[in-house]
């Protein structure tokens, strides 16, 4: 008898144990960077299928795909002109259903990304909004304004985009002359929606009902700070030590702003209407972790990326703090906290956690960047910083390759880059794609694995035949089985629904807790330390006998 659907997602409602998003190991898929079975050099939806095997013995919970549906991928697919198909570069509907089908029948969830801050400017709406004239019920389900000046020459506010110049993109109207302008926070291929209009906000609860009637088991939901914008769109200059997609100190008037709220509450209900504890996940950069928590308060999102522990730095006072704030802020409103290092926007941990110079978050590192990350110590310090992750209670989030250790790729040729940000800087800011290098799975196949043509969207570099995924995956050394092994004893001893309880012995430059029937101890100190009494479990590197060296952690079976 044929699998259906149906079938897939009764296992997983009668799977034991409810809002499975609580503790759950989520591992995201960037979908043109994971595997590739067409062989034109971007991943696909096939090309998740085919490895659902992998991620199975890797042992995760569910998966999060960063976007494949239909657009004409300036951001790489953060730019969507169709939010009910699938692009034809990443398949077919049907090629989703077939994963998500294989996903389920594993034991897997599957969330999907969601971007309704903006859309596409090939978006079917926007192309009428620029037929359409001012003030027309078309130009409303986005941001027009006249320009400022004597003929409207200048932008309606001084704004600045993310990815750098101005936010702001004057049209010519239908008749040939200078028109009306459009808000974009990131590029101007990414026009925002105003969602104060009832039109744009049915339009998103059906695409939500969309995509949860296929049986996705939630979303995490693109820029979830900046969907609403102050009223009036008064003038605004970012704090240049803020971050860059949000996180300055000040108010800002496109993030945070009050009204959003409003939108996840119906969000919310509508997600509840379908059964199996379906979930949402806020991109949210926001000044502090009480911010943040206000995302998910019980009838909002279910999750936040903690983004403020990723951009903790490598110090143990500094993640002690993170941590117990955390779980405070986010305990307070009977939400789990999250864990993240890494994603496709930020600086990969195996190179972040060594930088010498600041951390250049989303603007990137390249050859010319200050305070390069020496490879061994990153490596080191990552798999350390992993292994004190996967045992926080709570739930966490890996990036795909992060399991193989990979590093930032530093050295791509100007003329590989991708990002938008490279281009709207002229080169300023090298941007992201050093952390979307196609994956290596296989040291000696064509692409190292990742199709079997030698295609590749971004060049991989000659030192990623060691981490492809067939050199690690029978090393007992390798980043890979460390992962593997922290995740079976993760699930073995429920650790994501665990409490922690810090254990304060160790000293200043250690980060030392309990939870349950496990000791964490991370040596962040120059030096070793000696090892707690009790069965070693796991450790994230060698040990130096009795003592725990320097950036390394171990997970202890507690007495
Ligand atoms: C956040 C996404 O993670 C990033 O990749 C994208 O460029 C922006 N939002 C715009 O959608």
């Amino acid at each position: 008898m044929a699998f259906t659907q149906e079938d897939a997602r009764a296992d997983l409602v009668a799977a034991p144990g409810s809002e499975w998003w609580r503790t759950a190991v989520i591992y995201q898929i960037y979908p043109r960077s994971f595997a590739d079975a067409s062989g034109d050099g971007l991943g696909d939806l096939p090309g998740v299928t085919a490895h659902l095997d992998d991620l199975q013995q890797l042992g995760v919970d569910a998966i999060w795909l960063s976007p494949f549906q239909t657009s004409p991928q300036k951001d790489a697919g953060y730019d969507v002109a169709d939010y009910r198909d699938v692009d034809p570069i990443f398949g077919t509907l049907a090629d989703f259903d077939a994963m998500l089908a294989d996903a389920h029948k594993r034991g897997i969830r599957v969330i999907v990304d969601l971007v309704p801050n903006h859309s596409s400017d090939q978006h079917m709406w926007f192309q009428e909004a620029l037929k359409a004239a001012p003030g027309s019920p078309e130009r409303a389900r986005y941001i027009f304004r006249d320009g400022k000046g004597e003929n409207g020459e200048l932008p309606p506010n001084n704004w600045e985009s993310v990815f750098g110049g101005g936010m702001w993109k004057r049209v010519t109207e239908a008749d040939g002359t200078p028109g009306q302008w459009y808000l974009h926070i990131f590029d101007e291929s990414q026009p925002d929606f105003d969602w104060t209009n009832p039109e744009v906000r049915a339009e998103f609860r059906d695409i939500l009902r969309f995509w949860l009637d296929r049986g996705v088991d939630g979303f995490r939901v693109d820029v979830a700070h900046g969907l609403v914008k102050a009223e009036g769109l008064p003038d605004f200059t970012p704090d240049p030590d803020g971050g860059s997609m949000g996180g300055d100190a000040e108010e800002v008037p496109y993030w945070g702003q009050p009204g959003v709220h409003d939108v996840w509450r119906e969000w919310h209900q509508v997600l509840a209407e379908y059964d199996g504890d379906r979930a949402l996940c806020a991109e949210a950069w926001l000044p502090t972790v009480a911010q943040t928590a206000l995302w998910v308060r019980p009838d909002e999102m279910h999750q936040a990326f903690n983004f403020h522990y990723l951009e903790t730095e490598w110090d143990a006072t500094a993640l002690r703090d993170v941590i117990t704030e955390s779980l405070r802020a986010y305990g307070e409103v009977g939400a789990p906290s999250t864990w993240v290092l890494s994603n496709h926007d930020v600086v990969r941990h195996a190179s972040r956690l060594a930088l010498t110079a600041e951390n250049p978050q989303g603007a990137g590192i390249g050859p010319r960047s200050p305070g390069k990350p020496d490879p061994v110590k990153g490596l080191r310090r990552a798999r350390a910083a992993t292994s004190m992750m996967l045992a926080l209670p709570g739930s966490s989030y890996l990036y795909q390759g992060e399991e193989l250790g990979l590093p930032e790729v530093i050295d791509l040729p100007d003329d590989a880059r991708q990002d938008p940000t490279w281009f709207r800087t002229n080169g300023e800011r090298y941007g992201r794609d050093g952390c979307r290098v196609p994956l290596p799975w296989t040291a000696d196949g064509p692409a190292y694995g990742f199709n079997d043509t030698g295609e590749s969207w971004l060049p991989q570099p000659a030192e990623w035949a060691e981490l492809a995924h067939d050199v690690q995956v029978d090393d007992p050394s390798s980043t890979l089985t460390l992962y593997r092994s922290l995740l079976a004893e993760r699930r073995a001893r429920t650790l994501g629904a665990g409490h922690l309880e810090w254990l304060d012995q160790y000293g200043d430059e250690v980060v030392a807790f309990r939870n349950g029937s496990l000791l964490v101890v991370t040596n962040l100190g120059d030096d070793a330390v000696e090892l707690p009494a009790g069965e070693v479990l796991v450790a994230s590197g060698p040990l130096d006998g009795e003592r725990l060296p320097t950036d390394t952690t171990v997970w202890i079976a507690a007495a």
